[in-house]
Order: structure tokens, then C-alpha cells, then sequence
């Protein structure tokens, strides 16, 4: 395993606000690592400056040991090249095709002819399970067709991480479960490192490799480990969220 990811005494909040502070942890190449904890924890948050969009009131974020938020703007906006994003209200744009909307990254940071972009997103459609959509509007797909056109746009960059924020809130458990299996698809055949955010206990335990756990109440992460040791003997809270999520699910 090599470590793609490394974040560093990590402090996030905007004017004087703490959100969250002393995160530390390493994310490993191929790793899907859940970031989990109750509303307003800071998980959207994370995501970002994970990503490089937001500065951090301390700490780095390193990727492949450049920091992501202090250098040349140039060389940083390459660097965030490497992350696929599907945001939390991540939508597709409703007045494009969805071949269009998968086009759109690459005809602004990456493009090449017509004709090879366009096979770039049927490719990624078919990993999807959605070959044959490119023409179709997002109006005339289901909710977790739509979430899957995003999960395949934040792909066409071939990024070394996808970084999906609540992919399944709104979608019925048999979508949700199809979502998963997307996911673990995806590591095994892109090997892509994927950062997850979910509520969904099922999903934590069915595609974790580890799952950190934001505190909202201690405002720092109490814990990161796989699941089953969360379960057996993580910090209380963290074993209150596994447990009762459970029960409601
Ligand atoms: N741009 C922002 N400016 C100020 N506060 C924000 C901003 N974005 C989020 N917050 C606050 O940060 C906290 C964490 O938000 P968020 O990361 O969205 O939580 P989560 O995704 O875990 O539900 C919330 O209290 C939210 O109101
Ligand atoms: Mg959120």
C-alpha cells in the first residue's frame, strides 16, 4: 500500500468558527475510506479541502507529498486535476444531453478531438451501466440514473480519486445497494482511491476499507479504523452511530 493522500494537523471553520481541528490521517492508494458522523460534523466540509477548494485555518493536505493548498496557482490547479468530485448537491446541467454534461470537464481542461471525447464518455458510461444514454436529458432519467451520470462525469479526468459526497440520499435501498457495487467496481477496475460520504450504515459496512468518524460534539475525529473494529471497540459514539443507524436501516 502506498499512502496517496496525507492530511495533517488539519483545523477547518471560516471566520474564527472551528468546524473541525486536528485531523490527521493517511488515505492509501486504492482505499475506500467513508468520512462519517452526524449532521453538521464537517464532512461536506472535509471533502473540500480534501480536494484543494477550500483553504484550511491549519495544516496541510498532501497528495503524492505536494501540498495542495500552498504553492503556485498554476501548479495547484494541475494537482486538483487528480480528484473527481461528485458534490453533495451535485446536479447534472438539465438543458445538456448527458453526453454533454460528461463532455463539459474535458472540453475545459482536457480536450482532444470530437470523436475520442466522445468515446472517453461512453466509456464511462458503460462502466456505469448506462451505455446508450448519451443522447438521452437528464429529465428523462430516474434519480439513481442521474446520480450514476455523475459518478461517471466525475471520472472523465481519470482521476486517482473520486471523492462522492451522499451519492445515495434519495435513492430506494435497491439502487443504493446497486451505488455500492459501482463503487467496489470501480477500485477493482480503474483502481481508483475512492473518499465516500454516507449515512448509510449497510454501505459503510459493505464497502469500507476504514471509515473515520467526525465528532461534532469533541469538533475533531475521534476515530478511523475498518468498521468491524468501530463495532467492536471504537469510541462509545462511534459505536452508538454504527448501532443505531443500524437499527434504522
Ligand atoms: N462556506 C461556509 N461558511 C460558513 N460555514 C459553513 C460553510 N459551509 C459549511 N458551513 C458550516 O460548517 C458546518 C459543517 O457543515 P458540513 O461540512 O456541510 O457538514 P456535514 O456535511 O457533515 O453535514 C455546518 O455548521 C455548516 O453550517
Ligand atoms: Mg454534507
Amino acid at each position: 500500500m502506498t499512502t496517496l493522500l496525507r492530511v495533517e494537523g488539519l483545523a477547518m471553520g471560516w471566520g474564527g468558527r472551528v468546524i473541525s481541528r486536528d485531523l490527521t490521517f493517511d488515505v492509501q492508494r486504492g482505499e475506500i475510506l467513508v468520512l462519517m458522523g452526524g449532521s453538521g460534523c464537517g464532512k461536506s466540509t472535509l471533502m473540500r479541502h480534501l480536494v484543494g477548494l477550500e483553504q484550511p485555518m491549519q495544516g496541510h493536505v498532501w497528495f503524492e507529498g505536494a501540498d495542495l493548498h500552498h504553492g503556485d496557482p498554476m501548479a495547484l490547479a494541475v494537482l486538483r486535476r487528480h480528484f473527481g468530485v461528485m458534490f453533495q448537491a451535485g446536479a447534472l446541467w438539465s438543458s445538456m444531453t448527458v453526453g454533454e454534461n460528461l463532455l463539459l470537464p474535458l472540453r475545459l481542461f482536457s480536450p482532444r478531438s470530437e470523436r475520442a471525447m466522445v468515446q472517453m464518455a461512453e466509456f464511462r458510461l458503460a462502466l456505469v451501466g448506462l451505455q446508450g444514454s448519451f443522447h438521452a436529458m437528464p429529465s428523462t432519467l430516474s434519480g439513481g440514473m442521474i446520480k450514476r451520470v455523475a459518478i461517471a462525469r466525475s471520472l472523465m479526468l481519470n482521476p486517482d480519486v473520486v471523492c462522492l459526497d451522499e451519492p445515495a440520499s434519495g435513492l430506494d435501498p435497491v439502487n443504493a445497494a446497486r451505488l455500492d457495487e459501482l463503487i467496489m467496481a470501480l477500485r477493482e477496475h480503474l483502481g481508483t482511491t475512492v473518499i465516500l460520504v454516507t449515512h448509510s450504515v449497510q454501505s459503510i459496512f459493505a464497502v469500507a476499507d476504514r471509515a473515520l468518524f467526525l465528532d461534532d460534539q469533541l469538533k475533531t475525529m475521534t476515530a478511523i479504523d475498518t468498521p468491524n473494529a468501530l463495532l467492536a471497540h471504537g469510541p462509545q459514539r462511534v459505536r452508538d452511530f454504527l448501532q443505531y443507524a443500524r437499527q434504522c436501516a
